[in-house]
């Protein structure tokens, strides 16, 4: 099947700006038409208020749902009303999107769905592939439910992929955003100890990654999207040091890190050596392998 015209959930955001202009007829949905017509003037939008489904002739002639949105976990300090925030916006947005798909006349042909290597835990340096199965804490239990709620499609006869993403790596939001404001300042370093692994992917191969998902009929269930070369986080640090000519002698404490940022702090500390062996045996060839060359990509203009 070829890609044309797809419906994306949180087009608004990091992932979702940069997957909407690899599509030739996408539909934006979101909580705010003003918004995303900023954004996309000439891209035509549909607001969403879940639970509320959204109205069955959005899917007339649509073969792909991209389903990203759910509550930013980089963004703000966890409390218990983020917490529930990240929870229930996955939950209830999950359950909206699949009710609509399944009850409309024209029904889409595949559902790719966010999900994140956070599906397995704090697993140290065990090689995760798609066979594993999922670890604990919030951010686990987060994916699982999320990509349970994906899979209902399946019933009504809807290929469903989720995307375990990993660490997304682009110059204009994620992770990397946030760890340039200090690692410009000279004050970059590791995190804990360092040695819990990290799994990358380049915002270029991920977005690649959905749109040959959505494609490849002989995708389903859960995929890997990350590099084949996860590194740990002193490797990252020292990598990123070296890309931006910056040093990066320092090391958060964990229990600073802790004190600072609360819950997330276990989302940072965690690791999950995870490899794409999905996409290695389909096929799929990989733009940025290797962490050094993601990132020269990404920061050639600062160097
Ligand atoms: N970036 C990463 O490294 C990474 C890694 C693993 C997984 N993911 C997952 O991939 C998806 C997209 O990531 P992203 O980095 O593009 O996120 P993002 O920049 O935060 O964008 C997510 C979009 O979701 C919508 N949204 C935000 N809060 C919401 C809420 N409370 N309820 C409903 N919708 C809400 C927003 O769209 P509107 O305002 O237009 O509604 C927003 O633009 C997320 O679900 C994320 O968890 C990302």
């Amino acid at each position: 099947m070829k890609l044309k015209k797809a419906i994306i959930t949180g087009g608004s955001g990091f992932i979702g700006r940069n997957l909407v202009k690899l599509v030739p007829e996408p539909i934006v949905v979101g909580r705010s038409s003003k918004k995303i017509q900023q954004i996309f003037p000439n891209v035509q939008c549909v607001e969403w208020h879940p639970p509320e489904l959204i109205p069955k002739e959005i899917f007339d002639g649509v073969d792909v749902v991209f389903h990203l949105a759910g509550e930013n976990i980089y963004k703000g300090r966890w409390n218990e009303e983020k917490k529930k925030r990240i929870f229930e916006s996955r939950q209830v947005g999950t359950r909206t999107i699949v009710e609509s798909m399944c009850q409309a006349k024209n029904r889409p042909k595949v559902l790719i769905s966010s999900s994140a290597v956070g599906y397995y835990g704090d697993r140290g340096d065990e090689e995760l592939t798609e066979d594993f199965g999922p670890g604990t804490g919030f951010l686990s239990e987060v994916c699982q439910m999320w990509e349970m709620e994906a899979m209902r499609a399946t019933s009504c006869g809807v290929r469903v992929v989720p995307i375990r993403t990993g660490i997304v790596l682009g110059r204009d939001g994620g992770a990397l955003a946030e760890m340039l404001r200090i690692f410009r300042l000279g004050l970059g370093g590791k995190l804990g100890r360092g040695n819990q692994f990290m799994s990358w992917i380049h915002i270029e191969d991920l977005v690649s990654i959905m749109a040959y998902c959505a494609q490849a009929d002989t995708v389903s269930g859960p995929v890997n999207a990350v590099s084949p070369n996860p590194v740990t986080n002193k490797e990252f640090t020292k990598t990123l040091a070296k890309v931006l000519r910056r040093p990066a002698f320092m090391t958060v404490p964990a229990p600073l890190l802790r004190l600072v940022l609360g819950e997330f702090a276990e989302a940072l500390l965690s690791s999950q050596r995870a490899l794409p062996q999905k996409l290695l045996n389909s096929g799929y060839q990989f733009r940025y392998p290797l962490l050094q060359d993601a990132l020269v990509n990404l920061l050639r203009k600062e160097r």
